[in-house]
């Protein structure tokens, strides 16, 4: 003990690479816990920007053991890559795990996607994922057809496990039009994976368990975000696996009663890429300035992400539903230049007032948002660094959120670099107790 998840308060985006690479040098294990090469996490070190999608995000500290839990799905080919790149720039990557019940993400899942998402964009549809192949990974495992990290150093078990597979994908992408794969050259790509990674690929729970054990602080770091949750988010837009704070136990090796605190990690307004409601967006010159101002383009897939408000209803829900302990609380240096800022206090769906999350999409779909207004400030808060700095707009924006969201903030970023952040209660930061709101 103690062990502290880092999770997105909404639609993923939140800055949880800044978080975990803050928290990180307090810890000796950072865990990344569900999702794949969707998740797209930015570090920025001095001139230095480093964009992670499979390697957790604690990477940069050479003391820390960054693990992929069972509950990642892993594309080889990108975590390769990835691996390489780091060396390329100095970062030594030996000391990174791969659980050997991590879910393969087979070059024939990334096809899938593609497929899927193509055929129904062309019909005006479709989820709008990142054509990573998440989604028909994770059908896999639901299925038992899925190819575990461990089967790559299994010869005759990934042979037939890959032919089993390939008989059913083929046919399935013959139906888009899309190419077939051959079962040997799918075969020697995969051995070659598995001699690759062979040194990292291991039992992470019981690494996850041995240094709880011993004391040690071990960090999980969410991809994604509560919005986007599979049974949690506004389904069906959603990813397929589970960011809330619980995916940390069941895709990082923990029970419930081992996670000390939980780190809400939120934005100052919201943003979503892909299809699906986001009931407080903006088409005005507000939404462009949060767009624009916040460089809100994709890490991943560079795609233009849909801006508006901060909007609370999903907020206490995601508070509730992560048992948040403490929020960090993002880019509050972009609403700078606003005159005024709103936020979402509840919604007006069908004549009635609703101010709880509603689970259907459809009604989502319809809510009108009921706002309250703040004043905005004119001055940049890039340079503060103690909350006293900030604008009293600033703060009074900061006081409302904490009040409204059921959860202190503790955390407030105001730049990308690790230095751009301010505690809000030295005293809460430094302590790592259960109950006490800490967040280090
Ligand atoms: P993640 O997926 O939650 O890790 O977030 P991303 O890395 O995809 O997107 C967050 C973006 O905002 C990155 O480019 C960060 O470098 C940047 N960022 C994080 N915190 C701040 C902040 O407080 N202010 C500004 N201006 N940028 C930030
Ligand atoms: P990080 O970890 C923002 C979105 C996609 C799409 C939906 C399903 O960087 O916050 P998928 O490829 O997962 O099947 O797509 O989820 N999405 C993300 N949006 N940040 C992410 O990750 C995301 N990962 C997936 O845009 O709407
Ligand atoms: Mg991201």
């Amino acid at each position: 003990m103690p062990a502290t998840v880092i999770c997105g308060l909404q639609w993923g985006d939140e800055g949880k690479g800044k978080a975990t690479d803050l928290l990180a040098s307090g810890v000796s294990a950072v865990v990344r816990y569900q999702g794949g090469d969707n998740a797209g996490h930015t570090v920025v070190v001095g001139d230095e920007v480093f964009k992670l999608h499979l390697v957790p995000s604690g990477v940069l500290h050479p003391h820390i053991t960054p693990i992929i839990g069972p509950g990642v799905v892993v594309n080889p080919r990108t975590l390769l890559t990835e691996i390489e790149m780091l060396a390329g720039r100095g970062i030594a990557t030996d000391k990174l795990r791969v659980s050997s019940a991590a879910h393969v993400l087979m070059p024939y899942h990334v096809a899938l996607d593609a497929a899927r998402e193509g055929a129904a964009a062309s019909t005006g549809g479709g989820i709008g994922t990142t054509r990573r192949g998440i989604g028909p990974a994770y059908g896999d495992r639901a299925w038992r057809t899925g190819i575990r990290m461990g089967d790559l150093l299994e010869p005759d078990l990934l042979r037939d496990r890959l032919a089993a597979a390939l008989t059913e994908k083929n046919v399935l992408l013959a139906t888009y039009g899309a190419d077939a794969f051959a079962l040997d050259d799918l075969l020697r790509e995969a051995l070659e994976w598995g001699s690759q990674l062979a040194w990292a690929i291991t039992d992470t729970t019981a690494l996850v368990q041995h240094a709880l054990a011993a004391g040690e602080h071990v960090l999980f770091e969410g991809a994604q975000g509560t919005l986007l949750d599979l049974d949690h988010g506004t389904y069906p837009y959603v990813t397929s696996s589970n960011p809330i704070a619980g995916g940390a136990c069941t895709g990082g090796g923990i029970g419930p009663l081992q996670v000390d605190q939980v780190l809400g990690i939120l934005k100052a307004y919201s943003t979503r890429v892909g299809s699906g409601p986001l009931p407080t967006e903006l088409h005005d010159a507000v939404g462009e300035h949060l767009t624009e101002v916040g460089r809100e383009y994709g890490t991943t897939t560079g795609r233009r992400r849909r801006s508006g408000w901060l909007d609370f209803v999903p907020l206490r829900y995601a508070v509730q539903v992560n048992s948040v302990s403490t929020i960090m609380l993002n880019k509050l240096d972009i609403l700078s230049g606003l005159a005024e800022i709103k936020v979402c206090t509840g919604y007006r769906i069908d004549g009635r007032l609703v101010d709880e999350w509603p689970l259907n999409v459809a009604q989502l779909e319809r809510a009108e948002p009921v706002y309250e207004s703040f004043p905005g400030w004119t001055e940049d808060i890039s340079a503060c660094r103690s909350v006293d700095e900030l604008p009293a707009a600033a703060r009074r924006y900061v006081a409302a959120i904490e009040e409204r969201a059921g959860a202190p903030i503790n955390v407030i970023s105001v730049g990308p670099e690790r230095t751009q952040t301010l505690s809000v209660d030295a005293g809460r930061v430094t302590s790592a107790r259960r109950g006490t709101g800490a967040v280090a």
